[in-house]
Protein backbone atom coordinates (compact mmCIF):
# COMPACT_ATOMS: atom_id res chain seq x y z
CA UNK A 1 0.00 0.00 0.00
CA UNK A 2 0.94 3.12 -0.56
CA UNK A 3 -0.13 6.78 -0.62
CA UNK A 4 1.49 8.98 -3.55
CA UNK A 5 -0.72 10.06 -6.56
CA UNK A 6 0.85 9.23 -9.92
CA UNK A 7 1.99 12.35 -11.90
CA UNK A 8 -0.64 12.14 -13.71
CA UNK A 9 -3.12 12.40 -11.44
CA UNK A 10 -1.29 15.75 -9.80
CA UNK A 11 -1.34 17.36 -13.51
CA UNK A 12 -4.70 16.30 -13.34
CA UNK A 13 -5.52 18.10 -10.08
CA UNK A 14 -3.22 21.45 -10.90
CA UNK A 15 -5.32 21.66 -14.29
CA UNK A 16 -8.52 21.91 -12.22
CA UNK A 17 -6.87 24.18 -9.99
CA UNK A 18 -5.44 26.18 -12.54
CA UNK A 19 -9.07 26.09 -14.15
CA UNK A 20 -10.80 27.06 -11.11
CA UNK A 21 -8.52 29.72 -9.96
CA UNK A 22 -8.88 31.18 -13.85
CA UNK A 23 -12.25 30.60 -14.81
CA UNK A 24 -14.59 30.07 -11.94
CA UNK A 25 -13.33 32.38 -8.78
CA UNK A 26 -14.19 35.41 -11.33
CA UNK A 27 -17.53 36.55 -10.36
CA UNK A 28 -18.35 33.87 -8.02
CA UNK A 29 -19.91 35.70 -5.24
CA UNK A 30 -22.35 37.55 -8.02
CA UNK A 31 -23.40 34.64 -9.54
CA UNK A 32 -23.83 32.93 -5.58
CA UNK A 33 -25.56 36.53 -5.10
CA UNK A 34 -28.07 36.73 -8.34
CA UNK A 35 -28.80 32.82 -8.71
CA UNK A 36 -26.59 33.29 -12.21
CA UNK A 37 -26.31 29.71 -13.40
CA UNK A 38 -22.13 29.65 -14.76
CA UNK A 39 -23.11 29.04 -18.08
CA UNK A 40 -19.35 30.05 -19.29
CA UNK A 41 -17.78 28.14 -16.66
CA UNK A 42 -19.88 25.03 -17.70
CA UNK A 43 -18.86 25.17 -21.43
CA UNK A 44 -15.16 25.59 -21.03
CA UNK A 45 -16.05 22.50 -18.64
CA UNK A 46 -16.97 20.52 -21.19
CA UNK A 47 -14.06 21.45 -23.56
CA UNK A 48 -11.40 20.79 -21.38
CA UNK A 49 -13.48 17.59 -20.67
CA UNK A 50 -14.22 18.19 -16.70
CA UNK A 51 -18.10 16.97 -17.92
CA UNK A 52 -17.23 13.22 -18.75
CA UNK A 53 -13.73 12.65 -17.24
CA UNK A 54 -14.56 8.46 -16.37
CA UNK A 55 -16.26 8.07 -19.54
CA UNK A 56 -14.53 6.09 -22.37
CA UNK A 57 -12.85 8.04 -25.07
CA UNK A 58 -14.98 5.69 -27.42
CA UNK A 59 -17.86 8.25 -26.14
CA UNK A 60 -16.03 11.22 -26.09
CA UNK A 61 -15.11 10.73 -22.52
CA UNK A 62 -11.56 11.22 -20.90
CA UNK A 63 -10.99 7.23 -20.44
CA UNK A 64 -9.69 8.67 -16.67
CA UNK A 65 -10.49 6.91 -13.12
CA UNK A 66 -12.15 8.12 -10.45
CA UNK A 67 -8.96 8.70 -8.46
CA UNK A 68 -8.62 11.86 -11.27
CA UNK A 69 -12.04 13.17 -10.99
CA UNK A 70 -12.30 12.97 -7.51
CA UNK A 71 -9.04 15.03 -7.05
CA UNK A 72 -10.69 17.28 -9.69
CA UNK A 73 -14.37 18.08 -7.82
CA UNK A 74 -11.70 18.52 -5.04
CA UNK A 75 -9.94 21.45 -6.48
CA UNK A 76 -13.40 22.94 -8.29
CA UNK A 77 -15.63 22.74 -5.15
CA UNK A 78 -13.30 24.89 -3.11
CA UNK A 79 -14.14 27.44 -5.67
CA UNK A 80 -17.33 27.34 -6.72
CA UNK A 81 -19.68 24.22 -5.39
CA UNK A 82 -22.05 25.37 -8.08
CA UNK A 83 -20.38 24.45 -11.03
CA UNK A 84 -19.02 21.21 -9.03
CA UNK A 85 -22.64 19.75 -8.56
CA UNK A 86 -23.41 20.82 -12.24
CA UNK A 87 -20.07 18.58 -12.95
CA UNK A 88 -20.54 15.84 -10.36
CA UNK A 89 -24.32 15.03 -11.59
CA UNK A 90 -23.18 15.10 -15.20
CA UNK A 91 -20.43 12.53 -14.68
CA UNK A 92 -21.20 10.25 -12.23
CA UNK A 93 -25.02 10.12 -12.13
CA UNK A 94 -25.95 10.93 -15.75
CA UNK A 95 -22.71 9.25 -17.69
CA UNK A 96 -21.44 6.92 -15.73
CA UNK A 97 -25.43 5.21 -15.14
CA UNK A 98 -25.39 5.67 -19.42
CA UNK A 99 -21.88 3.73 -20.22
CA UNK A 100 -22.49 1.16 -17.36
CA UNK A 101 -26.37 0.30 -17.76
CA UNK A 102 -27.31 1.71 -21.30
CA UNK A 103 -27.75 -0.22 -24.40
CA UNK A 104 -25.20 0.82 -27.25
CA UNK A 105 -27.97 2.90 -29.63
CA UNK A 106 -28.65 5.25 -26.21
CA UNK A 107 -24.84 5.52 -25.42
CA UNK A 108 -24.13 6.53 -29.14
CA UNK A 109 -27.02 8.71 -29.08
CA UNK A 110 -26.91 10.43 -25.73
CA UNK A 111 -23.66 9.54 -24.20
CA UNK A 112 -21.05 11.30 -26.70
CA UNK A 113 -23.00 14.57 -26.33
CA UNK A 114 -23.27 14.59 -22.34
CA UNK A 115 -19.69 13.33 -22.23
CA UNK A 116 -18.16 16.30 -24.39
CA UNK A 117 -19.87 18.87 -22.63
CA UNK A 118 -22.71 19.51 -25.61
CA UNK A 119 -25.00 19.13 -23.79
CA UNK A 120 -25.81 18.40 -19.97
CA UNK A 121 -28.14 16.06 -18.16
CA UNK A 122 -29.99 15.56 -15.11
CA UNK A 123 -30.91 12.66 -12.62
CA UNK A 124 -34.35 12.48 -12.15
CA UNK A 125 -35.63 10.62 -8.41
CA UNK A 126 -36.79 12.80 -5.88
CA UNK A 127 -40.41 13.93 -5.71
CA UNK A 128 -42.61 16.10 -3.54
CA UNK A 129 -43.36 12.43 -1.60
CA UNK A 130 -40.55 10.47 -2.54
CA UNK A 131 -36.98 11.75 -1.33
CA UNK A 132 -35.32 9.43 1.19
CA UNK A 133 -37.82 6.79 0.84
CA UNK A 134 -36.88 6.18 -3.10
CA UNK A 135 -39.01 3.22 -3.57
CA UNK A 136 -42.04 5.02 -3.25
CA UNK A 137 -42.30 6.21 -6.66
CA UNK A 138 -45.20 8.18 -7.44
CA UNK A 139 -44.48 9.06 -11.11
CA UNK A 140 -45.84 6.42 -13.40
CA UNK A 141 -44.79 5.34 -16.88
CA UNK A 142 -46.91 3.03 -18.08
CA UNK A 143 -46.65 0.38 -20.60
CA UNK A 144 -48.59 1.17 -23.82
CA UNK A 145 -46.68 -1.39 -26.25
CA UNK A 146 -43.86 0.10 -28.40
CA UNK A 147 -43.33 3.32 -25.69
CA UNK A 148 -44.30 4.30 -22.15
CA UNK A 149 -46.64 7.17 -20.90
CA UNK A 150 -45.24 9.53 -18.14
CA UNK A 151 -47.37 11.13 -15.31
CA UNK A 152 -45.47 12.51 -12.64
CA UNK A 153 -43.33 15.81 -10.75
CA UNK A 154 -40.16 15.81 -9.85
CA UNK A 155 -38.66 18.03 -7.51
CA UNK A 156 -35.87 19.46 -6.85
CA UNK A 157 -33.59 18.29 -10.29
CA UNK A 158 -30.32 19.85 -10.39
CA UNK A 159 -29.39 20.85 -13.76
CA UNK A 160 -33.14 20.96 -14.16
CA UNK A 161 -33.36 23.47 -16.83
CA UNK A 162 -30.04 23.91 -17.76
CA UNK A 163 -29.95 19.77 -19.08
CA UNK A 164 -31.05 18.65 -22.51
CA UNK A 165 -31.29 14.77 -21.62
CA UNK A 166 -33.11 13.39 -18.10
CA UNK A 167 -33.11 10.03 -16.85
CA UNK A 168 -36.40 10.09 -15.16
CA UNK A 169 -37.12 6.97 -12.46
CA UNK A 170 -40.61 5.92 -12.48
CA UNK A 171 -42.98 3.50 -11.31
CA UNK A 172 -44.72 1.51 -14.29
CA UNK A 173 -45.75 -1.57 -12.03
CA UNK A 174 -46.99 -0.56 -8.57
CA UNK A 175 -48.12 -4.12 -7.54
CA UNK A 176 -44.01 -5.14 -8.67
CA UNK A 177 -43.03 -2.80 -5.90
CA UNK A 178 -39.71 -1.63 -6.47
CA UNK A 179 -39.05 -4.28 -9.09
CA UNK A 180 -41.41 -2.50 -11.10
CA UNK A 181 -39.48 0.36 -11.68
CA UNK A 182 -38.15 1.87 -14.76
CA UNK A 183 -35.52 4.30 -15.72
CA UNK A 184 -36.53 6.55 -18.88
CA UNK A 185 -34.15 8.93 -21.03
CA UNK A 186 -36.83 11.69 -21.65
CA UNK A 187 -35.57 14.82 -23.66
CA UNK A 188 -35.74 18.39 -23.52
CA UNK A 189 -38.47 18.97 -25.70
CA UNK A 190 -40.71 16.49 -25.51
CA UNK A 191 -44.54 16.96 -25.97
CA UNK A 192 -46.03 17.23 -21.97
CA UNK A 193 -42.65 17.98 -20.08
CA UNK A 194 -42.55 21.20 -18.49
CA UNK A 195 -39.76 22.41 -16.48
CA UNK A 196 -41.25 24.25 -13.20
CA UNK A 197 -40.30 26.49 -10.77
CA UNK A 198 -36.76 27.32 -10.06
CA UNK A 199 -36.14 27.22 -6.34
CA UNK A 200 -34.58 29.97 -4.57
CA UNK A 201 -31.96 28.23 -2.19
CA UNK A 202 -29.49 28.60 0.99
CA UNK A 203 -26.55 27.86 -1.11
CA UNK A 204 -24.88 26.62 -4.34
CA UNK A 205 -27.40 29.26 -5.75
CA UNK A 206 -25.00 29.11 -8.96
CA UNK A 207 -26.85 25.54 -9.50
CA UNK A 208 -30.42 25.62 -11.75
CA UNK A 209 -32.57 23.43 -9.39
CA UNK A 210 -36.28 22.83 -10.49
CA UNK A 211 -39.28 21.22 -10.40
CA UNK A 212 -40.66 19.35 -13.99
CA UNK A 213 -43.92 18.10 -14.47
CA UNK A 214 -44.69 15.31 -17.17
CA UNK A 215 -48.35 15.07 -18.80
CA UNK A 216 -48.34 12.29 -20.49
CA UNK A 217 -45.67 12.44 -21.96
CA UNK A 218 -44.66 9.53 -24.87
CA UNK A 219 -41.29 7.97 -24.75
CA UNK A 220 -40.21 5.07 -26.80
CA UNK A 221 -39.50 2.25 -25.15
CA UNK A 222 -35.98 2.16 -26.56
CA UNK A 223 -35.79 5.01 -24.21
CA UNK A 224 -35.72 2.32 -21.30
CA UNK A 225 -32.49 2.06 -19.46
CA UNK A 226 -31.91 -2.21 -18.99
CA UNK A 227 -34.54 -4.36 -18.60
CA UNK A 228 -38.22 -3.81 -17.45
CA UNK A 229 -37.87 -2.91 -13.34
CA UNK A 230 -34.20 -2.25 -13.60
CA UNK A 231 -34.66 1.25 -12.68
CA UNK A 232 -34.69 1.29 -9.00
CA UNK A 233 -31.68 -0.97 -8.75
CA UNK A 234 -29.91 1.61 -11.59
CA UNK A 235 -30.87 4.55 -9.15
CA UNK A 236 -29.18 2.35 -6.03
CA UNK A 237 -26.27 1.70 -8.37
CA UNK A 238 -25.64 4.80 -9.56
CA UNK A 239 -26.16 6.84 -6.65
CA UNK A 240 -23.87 4.74 -5.05
CA UNK A 241 -20.80 6.07 -6.93
CA UNK A 242 -22.70 9.44 -7.46
CA UNK A 243 -21.92 9.67 -3.55
CA UNK A 244 -18.26 9.63 -4.33
CA UNK A 245 -18.24 12.53 -6.50
CA UNK A 246 -20.65 14.62 -3.65
CA UNK A 247 -18.23 13.53 -0.51
CA UNK A 248 -15.57 15.30 -2.94
CA UNK A 249 -17.17 17.88 -3.08
CA UNK A 250 -18.13 18.43 0.63
CA UNK A 251 -14.35 17.41 0.77
CA UNK A 252 -13.45 20.14 -1.50
CA UNK A 253 -15.80 23.14 0.19
CA UNK A 254 -13.70 21.89 3.56
CA UNK A 255 -9.88 22.16 1.89
CA UNK A 256 -11.29 25.66 0.31
CA UNK A 257 -12.65 26.54 3.56
CA UNK A 258 -9.77 25.85 5.48
CA UNK A 259 -7.10 27.58 2.64
CA UNK A 260 -9.71 31.07 2.95
CA UNK A 261 -9.11 30.64 6.71
CA UNK A 262 -5.03 30.02 6.98
CA UNK A 263 -4.28 32.61 4.74
CA UNK A 264 -6.46 35.13 6.30
CA UNK A 265 -5.35 34.18 9.56
CA UNK A 266 -1.60 34.85 8.67
CA UNK A 267 -2.95 38.29 7.51
CA UNK A 268 -4.61 39.40 10.36
CA UNK A 269 -3.04 40.43 13.26
CA UNK A 270 -4.72 41.12 16.89
CA UNK A 271 -3.09 41.58 19.97
CA UNK A 272 0.93 42.78 17.84
CA UNK A 273 0.85 39.05 15.81
CA UNK A 274 -1.07 37.42 12.87
CA UNK A 275 -3.68 35.49 14.31
CA UNK A 276 -2.20 32.14 13.23
CA UNK A 277 -0.03 32.64 15.84
CA UNK A 278 -2.41 32.91 19.02
CA UNK A 279 -2.79 28.97 19.68
CA UNK A 280 -7.44 29.65 19.79
CA UNK A 281 -6.81 29.66 15.90
CA UNK A 282 -3.97 27.60 15.23
CA UNK A 283 -5.84 24.51 17.41
CA UNK A 284 -8.62 25.53 14.91
CA UNK A 285 -6.11 25.12 11.99
CA UNK A 286 -4.96 21.80 13.23
CA UNK A 287 -8.38 20.09 13.97
CA UNK A 288 -9.97 21.78 10.48
CA UNK A 289 -6.86 19.96 8.70
CA UNK A 290 -6.57 16.89 10.57
CA UNK A 291 -10.45 15.94 9.73
CA UNK A 292 -9.87 17.36 6.26
CA UNK A 293 -7.05 15.28 5.75
CA UNK A 294 -9.07 12.24 7.50
CA UNK A 295 -12.60 13.44 5.41
CA UNK A 296 -9.94 13.08 2.12
CA UNK A 297 -8.25 9.19 2.86
CA UNK A 298 -12.32 7.98 2.86
CA UNK A 299 -12.91 9.31 -0.83
CA UNK A 300 -9.56 8.41 -1.76
CA UNK A 301 -10.48 4.68 -1.34
CA UNK A 302 -13.74 4.85 -1.76
CA UNK A 303 -13.08 6.05 -5.32
CA UNK A 304 -10.01 3.81 -5.45
CA UNK A 305 -12.04 0.63 -4.78
CA UNK A 306 -14.60 1.89 -7.79
CA UNK A 307 -11.83 1.86 -9.93
CA UNK A 308 -10.67 -1.69 -8.71
CA UNK A 309 -13.76 -3.09 -9.29
CA UNK A 310 -14.63 -3.78 -5.60
CA UNK A 311 -17.70 -3.31 -3.72
CA UNK A 312 -18.11 0.41 -2.53
CA UNK A 313 -21.44 1.11 -1.12
CA UNK A 314 -20.68 1.29 2.27
CA UNK A 315 -17.26 3.02 1.63
CA UNK A 316 -19.19 5.84 -0.51
CA UNK A 317 -21.73 6.14 2.34
CA UNK A 318 -18.95 6.93 4.81
CA UNK A 319 -16.69 9.19 2.48
CA UNK A 320 -19.94 11.16 1.73
CA UNK A 321 -20.89 10.99 5.62
CA UNK A 322 -17.96 12.12 7.32
CA UNK A 323 -16.42 14.15 4.48
CA UNK A 324 -20.29 16.09 4.52
CA UNK A 325 -20.02 16.27 8.26
CA UNK A 326 -16.49 18.41 7.71
CA UNK A 327 -17.28 20.56 5.22
CA UNK A 328 -20.35 22.06 8.12
CA UNK A 329 -17.71 21.93 10.70
CA UNK A 330 -14.64 23.96 8.67
CA UNK A 331 -16.98 26.41 7.17
CA UNK A 332 -18.30 27.21 10.27
CA UNK A 333 -15.07 27.57 11.82
CA UNK A 334 -13.47 29.33 8.79
CA UNK A 335 -16.26 32.20 9.36
CA UNK A 336 -15.43 32.20 13.10
CA UNK A 337 -11.47 32.28 12.14
CA UNK A 338 -12.58 35.43 9.87
CA UNK A 339 -14.75 37.08 12.53
CA UNK A 340 -16.86 39.88 11.25
CA UNK A 341 -15.22 39.55 7.90
CA UNK A 342 -16.63 36.04 7.77
CA UNK A 343 -20.05 37.21 8.17
CA UNK A 344 -19.72 39.21 4.75
CA UNK A 345 -19.95 37.92 1.22
CA UNK A 346 -16.64 39.37 -0.28
CA UNK A 347 -14.29 36.54 1.89
CA UNK A 348 -16.04 33.75 0.70
CA UNK A 349 -16.60 31.68 3.79
CA UNK A 350 -19.92 32.43 4.41
CA UNK A 351 -20.50 30.79 1.04
CA UNK A 352 -18.69 27.61 1.73
CA UNK A 353 -20.75 27.64 4.91
CA UNK A 354 -24.23 27.71 3.38
CA UNK A 355 -23.03 25.30 0.65
CA UNK A 356 -21.86 22.69 3.02
CA UNK A 357 -25.41 21.90 3.78
CA UNK A 358 -26.33 20.25 0.87
CA UNK A 359 -23.73 17.98 0.88
CA UNK A 360 -25.21 16.55 3.76
CA UNK A 361 -28.94 16.12 1.79
CA UNK A 362 -28.94 15.34 -1.54
CA UNK A 363 -27.67 11.92 -2.85
CA UNK A 364 -29.31 10.59 0.44
CA UNK A 365 -29.20 12.41 3.48
CA UNK A 366 -26.54 11.48 6.60
CA UNK A 367 -29.44 9.62 7.83
CA UNK A 368 -29.53 7.65 4.57
CA UNK A 369 -25.72 6.99 4.47
CA UNK A 370 -26.07 5.67 7.99
CA UNK A 371 -28.42 3.23 6.96
CA UNK A 372 -26.47 2.03 4.28
CA UNK A 373 -23.24 1.65 6.71
CA UNK A 374 -25.04 -0.29 9.34
CA UNK A 375 -26.76 -2.24 6.81
CA UNK A 376 -23.46 -3.03 5.00
CA UNK A 377 -22.02 -3.38 8.61
CA UNK A 378 -24.31 -6.24 9.93
CA UNK A 379 -24.52 -7.88 6.44
CA UNK A 380 -20.38 -8.15 6.80
CA UNK A 381 -20.92 -9.79 10.67
CA UNK A 382 -24.04 -12.18 9.94
CA UNK A 383 -21.84 -13.53 7.00
CA UNK A 384 -18.71 -14.13 9.19
N1 LIG B 1 -26.89 -1.54 -5.42
C1 LIG B 1 -27.70 -2.48 -5.97
N2 LIG B 1 -28.92 -2.77 -5.49
C2 LIG B 1 -29.34 -2.10 -4.40
C3 LIG B 1 -28.55 -1.11 -3.78
C4 LIG B 1 -27.28 -0.84 -4.32
N3 LIG B 1 -26.46 0.08 -3.82
N4 LIG B 1 -29.23 -0.62 -2.71
C5 LIG B 1 -30.41 -1.28 -2.67
N5 LIG B 1 -30.47 -2.17 -3.70
C6 LIG B 1 -31.53 -3.11 -4.03
C7 LIG B 1 -31.75 -4.13 -2.90
O1 LIG B 1 -30.88 -5.22 -3.04
C8 LIG B 1 -33.20 -4.50 -3.08
O2 LIG B 1 -33.32 -5.41 -4.14
P1 LIG B 1 -33.97 -6.89 -3.92
O3 LIG B 1 -35.31 -6.66 -3.26
O4 LIG B 1 -34.05 -7.44 -5.29
O5 LIG B 1 -33.02 -7.61 -3.03
C9 LIG B 1 -33.82 -3.20 -3.59
O6 LIG B 1 -32.77 -2.41 -4.13
C10 LIG B 1 -34.53 -2.44 -2.49
O7 LIG B 1 -33.57 -2.20 -1.50
P2 LIG B 1 -33.95 -1.90 0.01
O8 LIG B 1 -34.94 -2.90 0.49
O9 LIG B 1 -32.68 -1.74 0.75
O10 LIG B 1 -34.72 -0.52 -0.17
P3 LIG B 1 -35.22 0.50 0.91
O11 LIG B 1 -36.55 0.96 0.52
O12 LIG B 1 -35.03 -0.06 2.29
O13 LIG B 1 -34.27 1.78 0.67
C11 LIG B 1 -32.39 3.20 0.75
C12 LIG B 1 -32.94 1.78 0.61
C13 LIG B 1 -30.90 3.03 0.89
C14 LIG B 1 -32.96 3.96 1.93
C15 LIG B 1 -32.74 3.95 -0.58
O14 LIG B 1 -34.10 4.21 -0.72
C16 LIG B 1 -31.99 5.25 -0.74
O15 LIG B 1 -30.79 5.26 -1.07
N6 LIG B 1 -32.67 6.41 -0.55
C17 LIG B 1 -32.07 7.71 -0.79
C18 LIG B 1 -32.33 8.17 -2.18
C19 LIG B 1 -31.42 9.27 -2.60
O16 LIG B 1 -30.22 9.18 -2.44
N7 LIG B 1 -32.00 10.31 -3.20
C20 LIG B 1 -31.21 11.34 -3.75
C21 LIG B 1 -31.84 11.87 -4.99
S1 LIG B 1 -30.74 12.15 -6.32
C22 LIG B 1 -29.94 13.60 -6.05
O17 LIG B 1 -29.94 14.14 -4.99
C23 LIG B 1 -29.18 14.09 -7.22
C24 LIG B 1 -28.89 15.54 -7.22
O18 LIG B 1 -29.69 16.31 -7.69
C25 LIG B 1 -27.58 16.03 -6.73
Amino acid sequence: MHFQLTEEHEMIREAARDFAHSELLPGVIERDNEQKFPSEGVRKMGELGFLGMMTSPEYMGGGMDTISYVLAMEEISKIDASASVIMSVNNSLVCWGLEKFGNEAQKKKYLTRLASGEIIGAFCLSEPEAGSDATSQRTTALDHGDHYVLNGTKNWITNGHSASVYLVIAQTDVAKGHRGINCLIVEKGMEGFVVGKKEDKLGIRGSDTHSLMFTDVKVPKENRIGEDGFGFKFAMKTLSGGRIGIAAQALGIASGALEFAAKYATERKAFGKAIAEHQAIAFKLADMATKVEAARLLVLKAAWLKDQGLPFDKESAMAKLYASEVAMEATVEAVQIHGGYGFVKEYHVERLMRDAKITQIYEGTSEIQRIVISRAILDEISTQ
